[in-house]
């Protein structure tokens, strides 16, 4: 049986899965691993189960046993993971797609509704007590006939879309290339950043985190928004010039922001807690119990696929 290293603690019934697939080392206090620990952990093992919070750096992954054939990772993002330094060392790397979309989509309408009917607010004035019911109290944006800019149409984006679509908002959209118009479902394309997000009255980013996205909504681009835009963030933190869209905030270019990921997690710069119409959420994207055993069972199927075929659907490098 392949030994395989399993960085965090699995949801019960994966962990069991896991057992009958292979010979797993278990963290069973899920500690959070430094790389070195990883590599120390890693010997002897022919792969490992990583999840975001591993930072598979260059690095990282040159001090690695060369026994280790796969990365399996247990997220659809696979930002943490330099997939370069991975393919020179042979380790092929795998995500978890799919299976999360639905969990997801639903938390980027979350975000989408919490920070345009400003929730924070909200919740904070429902908690203090002394709120007084009047016409013009906490007065937030209606999503019906509002235009969402989505950018990053994967099945994230597409979920989300159709869910805003059916609150009434109208659809547009970035991505890659342009869908078919089944997948478009009425959406607009665009064509470029710029052209989107000049007519995205909220932004929902559903995109990867890659080279050319990072820092993606900076301090130029917050300008191409319709003043009072909303931006929500389902995606990856790494997308936001984190003091961009702060300073935007502070300056109403920017009305309210909507963010379940940050650069630097759990470590959120400070900036967004000072602002109320930052509606912030600790990175629930995929937190549902279906939703978390899928994919773990999903990245134990990879590595399973992979030692049996030599090859995998779900390979990204
Ligand atoms: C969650 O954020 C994921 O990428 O799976």
């Amino acid at each position: 049986m392949k030994k395989i290293l399993i960085t965090r603690k699995l949801i019960k019934d994966s962990e069991d899965k896991a057992s009958k697939t292979f010979n797993p080392i278990f963290n069973t206090n899920d500690e959070l691993y430094s790389q070195s620990k990883v590599i120390d952990m890693s010997q002897g093992c022919d792969g490992i189960l990583t999840s975001l919070t591993d930072k598979m750096d260059k690095e990282t992954i040159s001090k690695l046993p060369d026994t280790i054939k796969i990365i399996s990772n247990f997220a659809v993002g696979f930002g943490n993971i330099d997939l370069n330094a991975a393919k020179e060392k042979g380790i092929a790397v795998t995500n978890t797609p799919d299976v999360l979309s639905d969990a997801t989509a639903e938390i980027g309408i979350l975000l989408i509704l919490g920070a345009c009917r400003r929730a924070s607010e909200g919740i904070q004035s429902a908690k203090d007590g002394g709120w007084k019911w009047s016409a013009d109290y906490l007065i937030g944006k209606q999503l019906t006939g509002t235009r969402l800019g989505v950018l990053g149409m994967g099945r994230i984006g597409q979920k989300i879309a159709r869910i805003a679509k059916s609150l009434g908002m109208v659809i547009h959209y970035h991505n890659r290339s342009k869908l078919s118009e089944d997948k478009e479902n009425g959406a607009t394309y665009h064509d470029n950043i710029k052209s989107l997000f000049s007519v995205s009255d909220v932004l929902s980013i559903c995109c990867p985190a890659t080279k050319e996205t990072e820092n993606m909504i900076n301090k130029e681009t917050v300008e191409y928004f319709p003043k009072g835009a909303v931006i929500t963030n389902v995606a990856r933190g790494d997308i936001v010039d984190d003091e961009a869209l702060i300073d935007a905030l502070n300056r109403r270019k920017i009305y309210a922001a909507g963010l379940d990921v940050y650069k630097n997690e759990p470590n959120l710069n400070p900036g967004y807690l000072k602002i109320k119409s930052a509606f912030i959420l600790p990175h629930l994207g995929s937190a549902t119990k279906d939703t978390r055993i899928a994919m773990a069972n999903l990245a134990i199927d990879n590595i399973d696929e992979f030692f049996n075929t030599g090859n995998c659907v779900n390979k990204v490098n």
